[in-house]
Order: C-alpha cells, then sequence, then structure tokens
C-alpha cells in the first residue's frame, strides 16, 4: 500500500484533527500545523489534538501559514492536506481581514512553499458554498457565493489552479459539503441545537427550517481527502465535490434529534442569515466514479455518535 510523509494544516480543527487520525491508522506520518486562530476556544482545538500527540508518527508544529518560514515545516512531506481556514459564514461579513488574510494569503504562502519544496500532491479542502445560494449539482455548476466566506475560499481554489498552470503543481480541490459528527466546531447548527437540547435552551431557527442540508459524516468526508490524497493519478487537476449521500431539512433533523436525546425542543423562528445557503445537495457521481468514494453514514447513524460525543463532553464540564 501506498505511503507518505503527510503535511496536515487546521490538524487541530475538526475536520482537520479526524483526518490526522485517519491517515495515522492508515500507516501514513503526519506533520500537523495550526495557529489557533481564536474563531472558537484553544482549548477545544488542544483536546481534537491530544489523542495524536501521544503518536510517534505525528509531529505537530503550532504555527501561523500566514507569517511562518514554511520551508522547513515542508521539509519531508510528499502529500499536503490543506485545511487550515477560518470558516463559517456569518463573522467573514465583520471580520474580512481575516477571512482574507487566513483563506487567501495563508494559501498563496503554502502553495509557493510546496512548489519550492518539491511536495508530489497538493489538496485542497474547499467548500459548497463556493457555488452559492443553491449547491445541488455537479462541479461544473455556476460559481456565485454569497458570502465573504465563500468568495475567499473560491480565490483560493483559484490560486491552486494557478500554481498548477504555473509550477506544474499536481493538485486537487475537495468541496466538502456541511461535514458533522464528534468534534464539530461549536459555531455549527447540529452542534448547537444538540447543546440546546441538553440545556433546555431555545433554538432559535433561522428561517422556517425547510432549509436542507447534504450533510457529510466526518468519517466519510475524511475517506473522500485520504482518496483525493492516496490516487493522485486520477485526481490531479481534479475537482470534487464530497457529500454525504442524504438530503435532510432543519425541521427533519430536529426531529431526529429530540428522539436521540429523548428532549423536547423549544423552537423559536427567525430571520435567515446573511449569506445562508437554501439548499445543499451534493451530487458526488464524479467522486464515485475516480475516487470510488462511497459515503456509508446515514444521517441517523451520524446524529447519533454526535449527540453521543456531546452528552460526554457534557458530563465533564
Ligand atoms: N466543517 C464543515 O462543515 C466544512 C464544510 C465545507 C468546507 N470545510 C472546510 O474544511 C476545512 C476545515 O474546517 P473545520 O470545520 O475543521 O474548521 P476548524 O476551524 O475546526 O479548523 C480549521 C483550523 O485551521 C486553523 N487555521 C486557520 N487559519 C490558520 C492559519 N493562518 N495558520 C495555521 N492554522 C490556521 C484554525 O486554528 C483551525 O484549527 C476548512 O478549510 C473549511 O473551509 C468545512
Amino acid at each position: 500500500m501506498f505511503m507518505a510523509h503527510c503535511f496536515v494544516t487546521g490538524a487541530a480543527g475538526f475536520v482537520g484533527s479526524h483526518l490526522c487520525e485517519q491517515l495515522l491508522a492508515a500507516g501514513h506520518t503526519v506533520t500537523g500545523v495550526d495557529a489557533f486562530v481564536p474563531y472558537y476556544p484553544r482549548e477545544l482545538k488542544e483536546r481534537n489534538l491530544a489523542p495524536l500527540l501521544d503518536q510517534a508518527s505525528f509531529d505537530f508544529q503550532e504555527a501561523d501559514l500566514r507569517t511562518a518560514t514554511l520551508a522547513p515545516l515542508l521539509a519531508r512531506a510528499e502529500v499536503v492536506f490543506h485545511l487550515a481556514a477560518m470558516p463559517g459564514l456569518l463573522k467573514s461579513w465583520e471580520q474580512f481581514e481575516l477571512y482574507m488574510s487566513c483563506n487567501i494569503l495563508a494559501t498563496q504562502r503554502l502553495l509557493e512553499a510546496a512548489v519550492a519544496a518539491g511536495v508530489q500532491h497538493f489538496v485542497h479542502c474547499s467548500t459548497s458554498s463556493v457555488y452559492g445560494r443553491f449547491a445541488t449539482g455537479d462541479e461544473t455548476s455556476p460559481l456565485a457565493p454569497v458570502s465573504p466566506y465563500g468568495i475567499t475560499k473560491l480565490a483560493a481554489e483559484q490560486l491552486c489552479r494557478a500554481y498548477g498552470e504555473k509550477d506544474g503543481l499536481s493538485y486537487t480541490i475537495l468541496r466538502l459539503f456541511s461535514v458533522y459528527g464528534p468534534r464539530q466546531r461549536p459555531d455549527m447548527g447540529y452542534n448547537i441545537f444538540i447543546r440546546k437540547l441538553f440545556t433546555g435552551e431555545t433554538i432559535t431557527v433561522d428561517g422556517d427550517g425547510t432549509d436542507s442540508r447534504s450533510n457529510t459524516f466526518v468519517t466519510d468526508a475524511v475517506r473522500g481527502i485520504m482518496l483525493a490524497g492516496e490516487h493522485p493519478e486520477q485526481s490531479a487537476g481534479q475537482i470534487f465535490n464530497i457529500g454525504g449521500g442524504q438530503e435532510v431539512n432543519v425541521n427533519q433533523v430536529l426531529q431526529i434529534l429530540e428522539e436521540l436525546t429523548g428532549q423536547t425542543a423549544q423552537i423559536v423562528h427567525g430571520p435567515r442569515r446573511p449569506g445562508d445557503q437554501r439548499r445543499t445537495a451534493a451530487d458526488i457521481t464524479k467522486a464515485r466514479t475516480l475516487l470510488a468514494y462511497d459515503p456509508q453514514t446515514s444521517v441517523v447513524d451520524g446524529l447519533r455518535a454526535q449527540v453521543e460525543w456531546q452528552r460526554r463532553e457534557l458530563s465533564r464540564s
């Protein structure tokens, strides 16, 4: 089996920490990098990272991609997985400079360093937000992001393409669709719903609850990311949607969560948030065909795993 030294940015984050775990389990060695950007508490990211730090094949470097000298960090890197970013829509309206620097400048610096280090393949994690209000088609769908977050992530994609053209960098772009599961970021909808169900707080649903998502359970998303890194012969120069198989709306999710937690949700409806997507339904035909990507986790099973993780986390605090 193909083994590589992997360089994972955003390693202390939600998806990045799962990716490191799965890469190590598959026998790869990993250098993880993160700057603990305070979008959510450092303590939570340290908790994501803790089990990785015990592993001999894992090396962690605290470094900010916007400013750090990257050459020594990339010295052993064969495959780069670039997940570091400022995520989330709402704050991107208020803190545009932070999104611009973490999502665009950091990506440009990393690409420059990856070319100089001669890495074999660069996997860039992008988002369905690049499509805009409706993300329901395949990878050739129009790109019309409706949030500064989506715009900075689209710019980062274009940088990958430009370095591919200029320097022959082998790269893959993955557009992830709403990822959920254990360690989900505390600002994300399902995390908030579950937390409030357990604490009895009122849940605000933006809009009438009919907005729907093609959610991706985190281990399925990570499988897609790894497939792109492990099979550059199939993935180089390509863009793939990485989503789960099942689309559900907010009202349906709340009903499932009520059953899983045994609690009744107190719900109020508020206005839709600026930049929110109305409907995402990942067309993953291309990833299925070229990468044999095959998401396995049903929404009920995935939410059950997240509920149990949050139950444990709440009982610790
Ligand atoms: N979670 C989702 O539903 C989702 C959906 C689509 C795309 N994505 C993409 O997946 C990636 C991971 O998202 P996540 O949900 O795990 O977010 P996260 O915030 O949990 O992880 C991102 C990590 O990147 C780090 N980081 C940010 N800027 C940095 C910099 N300049 N230098 C070094 N580290 C930096 C942060 O400290 C954080 O730990 C992001 O690129 C995001 O755009 C996520």
